[in-house]
């Protein structure tokens, strides 16, 4: 198959194109570079632009699409509202639109749990009527009600309503509850908890990358919604868990704990995905520690504190280097095509 990544250099993006090359599919990516590329697969062809300025040339050849450019977090889209709605939902509508006209029929959009809010009583399915009440869970239900706006009977969108992504990749992020966990363990001597009550349904990246693979495998009578998570967990579970894994290794941290209040508590029904997409993770909470602790081991010289691993840090670096237009007139020209040298 011969595939095209947005974002393909991100975190989830920069796993699930290693794994799309090593079973031998082509794959472009299409990524304007916030984090740089190194870490991105040499098999891969690369297209250093943003999504706002997609070209159909791009298209050329290719069968699907995975959509993962976009601001990927709460804090990214708080501190910059506009650019979160520019980026998560004008971007996805404009590569959905340019792939239907291209003739494109399977587009996989990554889209996330934290629609589902404050609703921790049951677990939610897809059917479950979200209405989201902050920017980055907007944004991401509009590119959402854009996929049903462009369904037909050839254009077959498949959204991936992910958990928390955890877990090792070569774009690291250490803004997530495990990768959090284990860096503040490592660098503090300790893991903080701001409500060990909160659920959260929690996915390693390999395990992400598997079910993006799966929604491009499927069968095009397939289409909707799909949560995608291992399980639910409670954040003080996960801090157990990371904290008696440290041990295994000879860490021995405390787990601090405060009782803030937060805006997401979810757990979800993940039963589609296993009976609709085949897909069944495989990788746990103890693994993904395991090999986190692993490849920190492995890369001593790794400075766990650079920006670059805090998406909303590094993100307000490249604001204030001047690399985004806020001014829609702009949107043209603003972007960066990589990140600016000394960022
Ligand atoms: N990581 C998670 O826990 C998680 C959970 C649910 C959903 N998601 C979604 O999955 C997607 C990928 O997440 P991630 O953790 O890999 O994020 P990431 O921030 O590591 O990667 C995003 C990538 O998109 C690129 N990008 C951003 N705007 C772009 C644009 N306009 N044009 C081209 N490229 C652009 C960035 O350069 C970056 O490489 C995001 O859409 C995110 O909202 C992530």
């Amino acid at each position: 198959m011969k595939v095209m990544v947005t974002g393909g250099a991100g975190y989830i993006g920069s796993v699930l194109v290693r794994k799309l090359v090593t079973a031998g599919h082509a794959v472009r990516v299409v990524d304007c570079g916030f984090f740089g590329f190194d870490h991105l697969a040499p098999e891969a062809e690369l297209i250093p632009e943003s999504v706002l300025d997609f070209d159909p040339a791009w298209l050329e050849g290719i069968e699907a699409i995975v959509h993962l450019a976009g601001l990927s977090n709460d804090p990214m889209a708080a501190f910059s509202p506009s650019l979160n709605y520019i980026f998560n939902a004008a971007g996805v509508g404009i590569v959905a639109q340019a792939a239907r006209e291209a003739g494109v029929h399977r587009f996989v959009f990554g889209s996330t749990c934290s629609i589902y809010g404050l609703n921790d009583a049951a677990e939610v399915d897809e059917t479950f009527r979200v209405k989201p009440a902050f920017p980055y869970a907007i944004s991401k239900h509009m590119g959402e009600r854009l996929m049903g706006c462009l369904t037909d009977a050839d254009f077959r969108p498949i959204v991936l309503r992910k958990g928390t992504v955890v877990g090792w990749s070569p774009r690291m992020r250490f803004d997530l509850i495990t990768n959090a966990m284990v860096k503040t363990a490592l660098t503090d001597g300790k893991i903080v908890v701001n409500n060990p009550d909160l659920w959260r349904p929690v996915i390693d990246v390999e395990d992400a990358a598997e079910a993006y693979i799966h929604a491009l495998q499927a069968d095009l009578s397939v289409t909707g919604t799909f949560n995608i998570a291992t399980r639910n967990y409670t954040i003080g579970e996960v801090a157990a868990i990371v904290q008696s894994e440290l041990r295994e290794f000879g860490i021995d941290v405390d787990i601090e704990v405060h009782h803030r209040p937060d805006v997401r508590s979810y757990r979800v029904d993940v039963s589609r995905a296993a009976r609709e997409l085949g897909f069944v993770p495989s990788i746990g909470m103890i693994e993904t520690t395991r090999t986190m602790i692993r490849h920190l081991r492995a890369n001593p010289a790794m400075d766990l504190n650079d920006s670059r691993y805090y998406n909303v840090e590094h993100f307000k670096r490249l604001l204030a280097k001047g690399a985004f237009a806020t001014n829609g007139s702009k949107f043209k020209t603003g972007l960066p095509h990589a990140v600016p040298a000394g960022v």
